[in-house]
């Protein structure tokens, strides 16, 4: 018996309204909302549907009948194919009104609080270049798009370094310049595909599970450092060897060069030995005048100059005083500890990786700040009203904890410990309205600051302090 068919509807001239959460737009047909990717407010479009619900659809166009007035050119060659930088299209103060606004509903209408005046969105200083960290894969077939696919012309299929293709595992974009990352970052990229081409080293299948070269993760640092990784399938010391040399020589800039032997299914290096083949197995960040130290595997924000103006706010809205204890849950490698402690008695951090708080730990150490102490669990474990009682009541809280939010046993012992004031900064303001409803009762919102980290996709990081009623 054949499987039967579910057509779903195309609709045709529909004009795009609002922008909506996770980068989608919205319109309506008959009072039903459809969410439309890769669209703006003012196209008009045929969509076809993708998934039809009671109350909503969901679909992407395909065909354009008008091109909102807002749109205006994206500046890279990649945009449309590789799903870095969505919103390329959207000018950059359409971008942070959205932002902001969005903020404002999920706070008001998820968290049903009364919201005191938001402070304006801040603005990224960089809308390019900006991020300290890119990973790019190596791909034995290069994604072909559409019209390459339909072309008459003879299309060849060469490997590619660079992103995945949004959903598909297994399909990578071939990357010529990408604006997210400072030179050295394409320069190295391109000249490692030209080495790998001119020798003979094949990229990875990742279907068949063979090939040589995996991935290639670079960092830059506003120090001036830049870390190089090159991850290999298998060990073959002479290709691996011709490469690594051939990368240290044209790049002197490269400080810390290092390599990993993955054998594994998956590209995650967590659990893999990192080599260092020539300078140091770090870089580190600064900011102030404080240095953070930072190894293959650690965690740091990917704009930093932005990074600094978040840390900035929430030490702001904190307002820490000289006889406070702190506690910075969801710490990861401390980063905002550090910044504070200067201000605060003690800061007490917890994290869930162990090696970031190592990480964490390093970092207090080489910056002689002795009133700090990290440790490593699940919050909903680690913080009880044991460890409170052990380390001292908070006077105060930051808490940054994941795009899940924070867990509802996590809430109630914040709200049993009962500190003075707790600044909230979150990558989700859904579920940090979903966290503030649940404190409402006992802490009034007072200050919000919504800081874009990421221009041209469609995240956003938001502060607000909450003082005790
Ligand atoms: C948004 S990051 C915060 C990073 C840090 N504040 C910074 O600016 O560098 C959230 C952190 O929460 C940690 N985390 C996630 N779930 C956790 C849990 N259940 N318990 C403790 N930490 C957790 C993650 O490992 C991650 O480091």
């Amino acid at each position: 018996m054949g499987r039967k068919r579910n057509r779903k509807p195309l609709l045709e001239n529909i004009e795009i309204v609002k922008l909506a959460a996770e980068g989608k737009a919205i319109a309506k047909v008959d009072d039903k909302v459809v969410f439309v990717t890769n669209v703006i407010p003012g196209d008009v479009v045929d969509v076809q549907v993708t998934k039809k619900r009671k109350s909503y659809m969901e679909g992407h166009p395909v065909v354009f009948h008008k091109y909102s007035d807002l749109r205006v050119d994206a500046f890279c060659e990649h945009f449309g194919i590789c799903g870095g930088c969505k919103w390329q299209n959207l000018p950059y103060e359409e971008q942070l009104n959205f932002k902001q606004q969005e903020v404002l509903d999920n706070l008001s209408r998820i968290g049903k609080i009364d919201l005191p005046e938001a402070n304006p969105i801040l603005p990224s200083a960089k809308t390019e270049f900006y991020r300290n960290k890119l990973e790019f894969t190596f791909s034995n077939k290069r994604y072909l798009t559409f019209d390459e696919i339909n072309s008459t012309e003879e299309i060849e299929r060469t490997p590619a370094l660079g992103f995945h293709v949004p959903r598909l595992f297994d399909k990578v974009v071939d990357i010529n310049k990408c604006h997210l990352q400072a030179e050295p970052s394409n320069a190295i990229r391109l000249a490692i595909k030209e080495y790998a081409f001119a020798n003979d080293l094949s990229f990875f299948d990742i279907r068949a599970q063979e090939g040589f070269l995996r991935t290639l993760i670079i960092r830059t640092s506003t120090t001036g450092d830049v870390m190089a990784i090159v991850v290999f399938y298998h060990e073959d010391v002479e290709k691996r060897e011709g490469l690594m040399a051939h990368i240290a020589e044209k790049f002197p800039e490269i400080t810390s060069l290092l390599y990993i032997i993955n054998e594994k299914a998956n590209d995650t290096i967590t659990d893999q030995d990192v080599i260092l083949y020539k300078g140091e197995d770090h870089i580190f960040e600064q900011m102030e005048d404080l240095k953070f130290k930072i190894g293959p595997k650690s965690f740091y924000q990917t704009n930093s100059e932005q990074a600094y103006e978040l840390y900035s706010k929430t030490r702001e809205f904190a307002n820490i005083q000289k006889d406070e204890v702190v506690y910075d849950l969801y710490t990861g490698t401390g980063t905002i500890a550090n910044f504070v402690a200067r201000q605060a008695k003690k800061v007490i951090g917890i994290e869930y990786v162990p090696e970031a708080i190592e990480d964490a730990k390093l970092n207090s150490e080489i910056n002689g700040i002795d009133n700090t102490a990290f440790f490593a669990g699940d919050m909903k474990n680690v913080l009880n009203a044991e460890f409170i009682a052990e380390h001292g009541h908070p006077d105060m809280m930051i808490v940054d904890p994941p795009r899940a939010g924070m867990h509802a046993d996590v809430v109630e012992t914040i709200l049993q410990a009962a500190p003075n004031r707790i600044v909230y900064v979150s990558c989700n303001s859904a579920t940090q309205a979903r966290d503030l409803e649940m404190m409402d009762h006992a802490y009034k919102v007072t200050k919000i600051q919504a800081v874009d980290m990421f221009p041209h996709t469609h995240h956003v990081e938001n502060i607000v302090l909450m003082e005790k009623r």
